[in-house]
Order: structure tokens, then C-alpha cells, then sequence
């Protein structure tokens, strides 16, 4: 039987940094479930699909492939076999990511593939329906927020030291409070806490402090 952790909660909670920290202190995989649907995203953008058109997404979605690959531990993100981990991290692609998240063909492909990986790996998986929907037997649940202003403060930095020349402030929080409603609002396997999940406020909190919050949350879940 694998062990699973899942972290959910919404864009910005610092859910990628502190469950990365808190893979490899376990010596557990990572998997970035955000990724996908960020694959997903650019393509339909490449392709002038509008990513909320349920129809036509459906049709895209069954002719696309999208798998992770590990290196060094490391994941890499492959849409149709391409590598595009570097190119989904933009502002477009957060959004796009998001629409085309809530389209059911999409999300029923991607859990397939986040469900498989589980299977075959002890995981910490991030995303927003990992407790509730994905992995609901996983053996600690963690769900992570923080204020609107500090979760735009945070991916104003992100986007800085990813170089970003300009950022807006006020357009990335507007993407935030877009992204929320989004995530939260679509029918299938929307963003929520589950009921069994611990919350963990990290606003004013460091990283290190989280991750150490997780890890003893974990050592009580396994107790
Ligand atoms: O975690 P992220 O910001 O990379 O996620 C991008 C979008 O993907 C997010 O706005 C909603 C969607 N997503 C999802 O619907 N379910 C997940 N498990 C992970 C992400």
C-alpha cells in the first residue's frame, strides 16, 4: 500500500514550495497536478481554442497527450511529447489552466494519470481536489490558504525571479480572485477543503514553519 499526501488550496497558498520541501524530507515523490492542466491550457491556447469551450475542449483534449517524466527527481511536464515546463508559468497560461480545469473530460483524464502515478510511488501531490476527489483515502491531508494580499505578494516574487520585467500587482491579484471563483465554482471536483484535512493558515508564517507544521501533522496522521 503506497502513502499519500495530499496538499490542496488555492493559488498562491505556497502549496509547490512547501510540498516539495516536505517530499523530499520524506523521501517521497512530488507531483505538481497544477502542471497538467497548465499543459493542457497552452495547447488550447496554441491552437486559438477557447479553453472554456466545453465542446471543443473535449474534442482537443482526446486527441492530446499529456505525461510527466522524472528527472533527478525533478518533474517534467510533456504535451504531446514536447517538453513544456518552461513555458507554462506565465500569467495566459494560469488563466487558461483554470477554464480548461473545468471542463469534465479534461479533469477525468488528468486524475487517471495523478491516480496511476500514486499508485506506483509514495507521493506528496499539490493541487485543489487532491483530498476530496483524487486521493480521498490518502493518509494525511493538508489544506493550505493565506490572506489575498500575501498570496499576491507572493506570486508578484515568483514572477520577479522567474523575470518578469513588469509585473502588475493589481492584475495578478485579479487573476487570483478570477482563478478562486473558477476553481471553486465548477462543478466536477472543485477546490475545497475535505472534511478530513487539517488547515493550515501559512499567512505571516516562513516556509520552514509550514513545512515543520506538515511534518509533525504527518507523523500524527501515520500514528
Ligand atoms: O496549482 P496551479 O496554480 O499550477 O494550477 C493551475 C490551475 O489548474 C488552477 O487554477 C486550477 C487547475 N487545477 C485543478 O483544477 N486541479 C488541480 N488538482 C490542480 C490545478
Amino acid at each position: 500500500m503506497r502513502t499519500a499526501i495530499a496538499i490542496d488550496g488555492p493559488a498562491g497558498a505556497g502549496k509547490s514550495t512547501v510540498a516539495k520541501l516536505v517530499a523530499r524530507r520524506l523521501g517521497y515523490l512530488y507531483l505538481d497536478t497544477g502542471a497538467m492542466y497548465r499543459a493542457a491550457g497552452l495547447k488550447a491556447l496554441r491552437l486559438g481554442v477557447p479553453p472554456g469551450d466545453a465542446s471543443r475542449v473535449t474534442g482537443l483534449i482526446a486527441s492530446t497527450d499529456v505525461s510527466i517524466a522524472f528527472v533527478d527527481g525533478t518533474q517534467h511536464v510533456l504535451l504531446d511529447g514536447e517538453d513544456v515546463t518552461a513555458l507554462i508559468r506565465t500569467p495566459p497560461v494560469s488563466v487558461a489552466a483554470s477554464d480548461i480545469s473545468a471542463i469534465p473530460a479534461v479533469r477525468l483524464r488528468m486524475v487517471e494519470l495523478q491516480r496511476k502515478i500514486s499508485s506506483e510511488r509514495d507521493v506528496v501531490m499539490d493541487g485543489r481536489d487532491i483530498g476530496t476527489f483524487v486521493l480521498p483515502d490518502a493518509s494525511c491531508k493538508i489544506y493550505l490558504s493565506a490572506t489575498i494580499e500575501e498570496r499576491t505578494r507572493r506570486r508578484c516574487r515568483e514572477l520577479e525571479e522567474r523575470g518578469a520585467e513588469v509585473v502588475d500587482a493589481d492584475a495578478v491579484r485579479r487573476d487570483i480572485e478570477y482563478r478562486d471563483h473558477n476553481d471553486s465554482h465548477r462543478a466536477l471536483a472543485p477546490l475545497a477543503k475535505a472534511a478530513d484535512a487539517t488547515l493550515v493558515d501559512t499567512t505571516g508564517l516562513s516556509v520552514e514553519d509550514v513545512v515543520e507544521t506538515i511534518l509533525r501533522r504527518v507523523r500524527h496522521c501515520a500514528s
